[in-house]
């Protein structure tokens, strides 16, 4: 045992003092630099998805899309050949409580994937749902403090969420997912994955399509019920943690197919939505899962703290062949993770391990806190850390392709977008449920609208009745036949006596 200094450790057992019974002294080296240590082992939790889990694998590409060559619609490298392989960390995670928070909570499940490719590091930060809350990023600030504990009170309230929601109708959809089973997945293993947002691809011709991504689960999928989840926690609030861990440490490696749907680059008048709303599911009937490769996790985390919680993952950290859309969450998304990260973790949190690209990093940025080793590019004269330079070799990398150059013609405005369409795909989500699922679904609404305010409550009832008249007339009976009590007040998603678990294998949403 040593310090950091390296100087041996010869007592771990007793600080220095004055005699056995003595004041101790100042200059005890190896017990302060201990304390203070111990004192900064925390860095600020994540302000969302903080509870979380990961672990390593490979992602291996199937070398076309659907049918077709993959070339044909994007020139990402890591796609291209067959059985091609690229090492991977993947965290999964709850949103909205802190880093140890129950694991059984209803609430969406993060699932980011980093890719380290030859190119540099692709990361696809998504949710286990397809869709979101919101639409704009302007939003995500009220959304989530509606959903974070009462300023005042430290506990959750589902009357804050559901004032939000009621008064966010395009929000009606997700809460319909959120309150049904699909709200609580039964562990980390049988989950889908979604990029949520739209991106795009480009060729080698510079051509672009639109593009969403999903984690299909070899595992099969399983979401829990109020009630099934609630006797899960009751004895385990790690479940999930401990459902990964234990299984890639038993050899169980937990593999999920990689799928994208694809749509051509405009504004598809056609569509009853726009391509751009992250509210809206694609219908897979005209747009089909066509997948394109498969992802394995084999390999347990050594050490939490240095490969899951320090890892930072980022919507606007992607590979040449990959590009934006113009998803207004996404481009607010893209600002806000490398911005929080940069306080959260440190201004050189792209060099740590778990962070660091595996491909070589030339850059002429040196210094800031915690700056360990320099991106020095072979050959390359330390003395010039700026570019152009004659006494350097480090240049421009060649282009890949042609560039993809959008052209736009608009007035600046603020304004939503057209084809809100708020309600029909809610409806279709309630349809597609199965008996179980609904039943569910009714429960945990009038549950936990049950603690709202009468205003609030009657909001909702209009936008369930808009998405569909049978299911705004089962939210309002429940709701007439639960009075409003102090008691009822409680955490989002109240008791379902009669359910169990069910498993949802094969049905995708
Ligand atoms: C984490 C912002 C929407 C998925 C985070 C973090 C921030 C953030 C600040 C913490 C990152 C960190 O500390 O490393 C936003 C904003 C959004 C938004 C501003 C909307 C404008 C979404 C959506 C999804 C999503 C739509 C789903 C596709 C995630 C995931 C994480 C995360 C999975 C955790 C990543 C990890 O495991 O480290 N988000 N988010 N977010 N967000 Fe978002």
């Amino acid at each position: 045992m040593t310090t950091r200094q390296g100087h041996p450790v010869t007592d771990n057992q007793n600080i220095r003092t004055i005699g056995n019974r003595g004041p101790a002294t100042l200059e005890n080296y190896h017990f302060i630099e201990k304390i203070s240590h111990f004192d900064r082992e925390r860095i600020p939790e994540r302000v969302v998805h903080a509870r979380g889990a990961g672990a390593h694998g490979v992602f291996e590409a199937y070398g076309k899309v659907g049918d077709e060559p993959i070339a044909k619609y994007t020139r990402a490298k890591l796609f291209q050949e067959k059985g091609k392989q690229t090492p991977v960390f993947v965290r999964f995670s709850t949103v909205g409580h802190g880093g140890h928070s129950p694991e059984t909570l209803r609430d969406p499940r993060g699932f980011a994937v980093k890719f380290y490719t030859e190119d540099g590091n692709w990361d696809l930060v998504g949710n286990n749902l397809k869709i979101f809350f919101i639409r704009d990023a302007m939003k995500f600030p009220d959304l989530i403090h509606s959903q974070k504990p009462d300023p005042v009170t430290n506990i959750q309230s589902g009357e804050r969420i559901f004032d939000f929601i009621a008064n966010t109708p395009e929000a009606t959809h997700m809460a319909t997912f959120l309150f049904s089973p699909w709200g609580i997945p039964a562990n980390y293993r049988q989950m889908q994955g979604s990029g949520v947002n739209t991106y795009k691809w480009v060729n080698a011709d510079g051509q672009a399509v639109l593009v969403k991504y999903h984690w299909e689960p070899l595992q099969g999928i399983r979401n829990l019920t109020q009630a099934e989840a609630e006797s899960i926690q009751a004895k385990n609030f790690n479940h999930a943690t401990q459902d990964l861990f234990e299984a890639i440490k038993e050899g169980n490696y937990p593999e999920w197919e990689l799928c994208v749907q694809i749509m051509s680059d405009d504004d598809h008048p056609e569509l009853d939505f726009d391509p751009l709303d992250d509210t809206k599911l694609w219908p897979a009937d005209q747009f089909p899962f066509l997948p394109v490769g498969k992802m394995t996790l084999n390999r347990n985390p050594v050490d939490y703290f240095n490969e899951v919680e320090q890892s930072a993952f980022g919507t606007g950290v992607l590979v040449d062949g990959l590009e934006f859309s113009d998803d207004k969450m996404l481009q607010g998304r893209t600002f806000s993770y490398s911005d929080t990260q940069r306080y959260r973790v440190g201004a050189n949190y792209l060099q740590l391990p778990i962070n660091a690209p595996k491909n070589q990093v030339v850059t002429n940025q040196r210094g800031g806190q915690m700056s360990f080793h320099s991106d020095f590019g072979q050959g390359q004269n330390p003395h010039i850390n700026y570019e152009p330079s004659t006494l350097n070799n480090v240049k421009e990398a060649p282009k890949a392709g042609k560039d993809y150059e959008p052209r736009y013609e608009a007035n600046l405005v603020r304004q939503k977008i057209d084809r809100t369409n708020d309600f029909k795909q809610a409806g279709e989500t309630y349809r597609n449920f199965e008996d179980w699922e609904r039943d569910d679904l009714i429960t945990n609404l009038v549950n936990t609208l049950a603690t709202a305010d009468k205003r609030i409550q009657d909001k909702m009832i209009e936008h369930f009745t808009l998405a569909d008249a049978d299911y705004g007339r089962r939210v309002a009976e429940g709701l007439a036949k639960t009075s409003k009590s102090q008691e009822d007040k409680g955490p989002i998603g109240a008791i379902s006596p009669e359910a169990g678990v069910k498993d949802a294998k094969q049905k995708s949403h």
